[in-house]
């Protein structure tokens, strides 16, 4: 029975305001959530409640998300008893009424149904990614595909594409993933550092230099995990991109460092870049809105890639079957606060998984401490996630949870 939810207004990772949301039940529980928030976002995405008062943090303050929690939701919620997450989903989502929570906000809603699975778990006895396991897949420890170098409306370089990720596929713990990730990224900083470049970081912790053409940042990564003492390639340590596409796509064409491509030529670039480099996944590398381009990206590339819809499948159970039916894509990127709750995420994640397409579970630009994603992740058998650069406290967070949950237990490490 929930006693009590709050939120308050605090900062995100970028210095934006976002919410923490606490709540509590009458059995003693007090759990936490903090809300991500994104930068580069689908158009389709349920809809975070901004006040868009100039005169507070630029038009960003998120106090009528806060007043969603605080009045209506705990109206709702409080002496209620709920048989489970979905159950208390459900409520949230009819208290809302609209299609894409943009009455009470998706922001409001998503840290009342994060601290809502943790308060269920904790009822349970039982650590959260185990509450959420059985719902998707076999619960397995994940891939952790680290950013380290940014680009996009992430950062203030001329860099098109927004990151450039190393996924130690053939490593054998997520303990030794996350020292190749750490060592790489060392590398990768005295590299840069020793060509008189710049280590300043992005919003995600990666870092931003001077580079605009994305095979220049695919050299370095390639060196920089020579250099460490890895193997380049799916027995050792792979390289993923988003270049998320759709932030550089205007009137039918794709800019890249000054120049403008088509759907096809954009498509022969790809060919080109994974034949030449060991790129294993690519995420977003066609605009939302050029489902045409996607499909003869998805034929052309489809058996070898894996291809990742984020902007353009936005966790969406019905933009994802629909994908599916298209031949769009072949894995979807999973982010809890782009559908609004963790019930409609794990609908996402059963859809796409049932129609042949691999989840990969993704933070925000915006982050907090909070590391829900990482319990989601092993709990649903996703394989694989993103959570940014090895370094900074919000992205580290997840990284260390999924560490301290093989610690005490015999998960599998890797893709399915
Ligand atoms: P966002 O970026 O959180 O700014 O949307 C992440 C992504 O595009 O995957
Ligand atoms: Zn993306």
């Amino acid at each position: 029975t929930v006693s009590q939810v709050h939120a308050v207004e605090i900062l995100d990772s970028r210095s934006r305001p976002t919410l923490a949301v606490t709540l509590e039940t009458d059995a003693g529980q007090h759990v936490r959530a903090g809300v991500p928030a994104g930068a580069s976002t689908g158009t389709r995405e349920a809809v975070e409640l901004r006040d868009h008062d100039p005169h507070r943090y630029s038009g960003q303050g998120v106090l009528q998300a806060v007043q969603s929690v605080n009045g209506e939701i705990l109206d709702r919620l409080r002496g209620q008893t709920f048989d489970g997450p979905s159950d208390l989903d459900h409520a949230l989502i009819e208290l809302d009424g609209t299609e894409n929570k943009s009455r009470l906000g998706a922001n409001a809603i998503v840290g009342v149904s994060i601290a809502a699975a943790r308060a269920f778990a904790e009822t349970a006895g039982v650590p959260l990614w185990k509450h959420l396991s059985g719902e998707v897949a076999e619960p397995r420890m994940p891939v952790p595909h680290f950013n380290v170098i940014n680009g996009g409306v992430h950062a203030l370089n001329e860099l098109d594409f927004q990151e450039f990720m190393i996924a130690p596929l053939g490593a054998p713990s997520i303990a030794e993933a996350v020292r190749a990730g750490s060592e790489i990224y060392g590398a990768l900083r005295a590299l840069l550092h020793g060509r008189g470049m710049s280590v300043g970081l992005g919003d995600e912790g990666g870092f931003a230099p001077e580079i605009a053409q994305p095979e220049e940042a695919l050299d370095l990564l390639v060196e920089a995990i020579r250099t460490a003492g890895y193997t380049p390639g799916r027995d050792g340590v792979a390289i993923a991109m988003d270049p998320a596409s759709s932030e550089f796509y205007h009137d039918g064409a794709y800019r890249v460092a000054g120049q403008d491509f088509t759907s096809d030529q954009m498509i022969d670039r790809y060919a080109d870049i994974v034949e030449r480099y060991p790129v294993w996944l690519l995420e977003d590398g066609l605009a939302e809105s050029d489902w045409d381009g996607w499909q003869r990206l998805t034929e052309r590339l489809g058996d070898t890639v894996e291809l990742v819809g984020d902007d353009i499948f936005c966790t969406n159970p019905k933009i994802i079957a629909e994908a599916i039916t298209k031949g769009v894509g072949n894995a979807s990127l999973i982010k809890v606060n782009q559908i609004g709750t963790v019930t409609e995420t794990l609908d996402a994640m059963r859809v796409a998984r049932d129609g042949g397409y691999a989840q990969f579970v993704s933070h925000r630009s915006g982050e907090t401490e909070d590391a829900f994603i990482a319990d989601l992740t092993v709990g649903s058998g996703s394989g694989h996630l993103k959570s940014g650069a090895p370094a900074r406290g919000e992205r580290v967070a997840k990284y260390a949870r999924l560490v301290e949950i093989e610690d005490v237990t015999d998960l599998p490490y890797g893709l399915r």
